[in-house]
């Protein structure tokens, strides 16, 4: 059977994302944007890659809703960026507009599908992106802790001279700059590295992981990162079209996990086929406890914020 994924919103993550899903050849693809020519000047490019990478899917760019009609997945990346003289409440209000049309527009024409959520703040959206569209709560999930997961795994690969793949770690929280990464569960082929870096270098490594967003604005100035971003969305993608099982750091609805109740902020979690198929608790100790509460209120207010909107 053919699968589907959606890409909406076809800027530097959407259109990454859109060019994994389809150089893999594990979906057929749909690449909306409400620019008009964007998606499927996008969308003709990668098939014209196609025959170069061997690939039997189908790719489709289009500004018509009723194209993502039978998702499994849909990625959400649509979204505005910050312009001059707009507050982070201005972008708030402005992203969860996008949000609300965006899943309002797709959900009913999916109904067994599953979200993925990248939009900034991206706790927030998901959460937005839930109440919207009156999935269940496996059905939606936010990316941003295989991302921050894998930025930390990068900068104690630079540090250590390790492989990467050879490091496991976890970011837990919201994705903002209260993340929260953890040195306690984090190991080298299952040496602790607190076995193996200072405490202080430990901690330099685990801020540049909390400011690794803003890094990659400071140096690209026009934009934020999209190539990693667009790899975390495809990881999570395979994970439940292919039902891998796999455990990755997500946004997803908490209901007294963590001490958290109703709200989406990153914790581990087992994706597979149904999307979320279950939660894993972590043993946390009081200082990582603490930190998680900490970034989860950072989400929960921002997202009162965005409930209280005027229209
Ligand atoms: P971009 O500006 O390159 O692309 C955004 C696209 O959304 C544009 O093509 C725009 O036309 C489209 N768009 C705007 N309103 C739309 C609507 N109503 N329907 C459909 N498309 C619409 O931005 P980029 O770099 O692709 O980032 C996208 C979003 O992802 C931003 O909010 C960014 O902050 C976020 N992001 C989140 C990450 C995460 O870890 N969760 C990582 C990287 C980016
Ligand atoms: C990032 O972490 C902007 O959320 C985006 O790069």
């Amino acid at each position: 059977m053919k699968t589907k994924v959606s890409v909406i919103g076809a800027g530097n993550v959407g259109a990454t994302t859109a060019h994994l899903v389809y150089q893999s050849g594990i979906a057929d693809v749909v690449l909306f944007d409400i620019a008009e020519g964007v998606p499927q000047g996008k969308a003709l490019d990668l098939a014209e890659a196609g025959p170069l990478w061997k690939v039997a899917a189908s790719i489709k760019g289009t500004n018509s809703f009723a194209d993502t009609a039978g998702s499994d997945i849909i990625v959400v990346t649509a979204g505005l960026p910050r312009k001059p003289g707009m507050s982070r409440d201005d972008l708030l209000y402005a992203n969860a507009e996008v949000m609300r049309s965006v899943i309002s527009q797709t959900a009913p024409l999916s109904p067994d599908g599953i979200f993925i959520i990248v939009t900034n703040p991206m706790d927030v959206m998901t959460q937005i992106a839930w109440q919207v569209s009156g999935f269940k709560p496996n059905q939606v999930i936010g990316m941003g802790g295989v991302l921050d997961a894998s930025r930390f795994r990068t900068f104690l690969s630079f540090e250590l001279g390790v492989a990467p793949e050879d490091i496991e770690t976890l970011v837990l929280g919201g994705h903002g700059d209260l993340m929260v990464p953890l040195p306690r569960h984090t190991s080298i082929k299952g040496i602790p590295v607190r076995d193996l870096l200072s405490p202080e270098r430990l901690e330099a490594l685990v801020d540049r992981t909390r400011t690794g967003g803003a890094e990659i604005v400071a140096l690209l100035k026009t934009g934020s990162a999209y190539y990693a971003p667009a790899a975390s969305a495809f990881q999570m993608v395979k994970a439940i079209l292919l039902d891998e099982q796999r455990v990755l750091p997500c946004a997803v609805y908490l209901n007294g996990e963590y001490g958290i109740r109703d709200l989406f902020v990153g914790v581990p979690a087992v994706l597979g086929k149904n999307g979320v198929e279950k939660i894993i608790e972590l043993q946390l100790n009081d200082d990582e406890k603490a930190q998680v509460a900490k970034s989860a209120g950072a989400v929960r207010e921002l997202l009162n914020t965005a409930l209280t909107q005027k229209k």
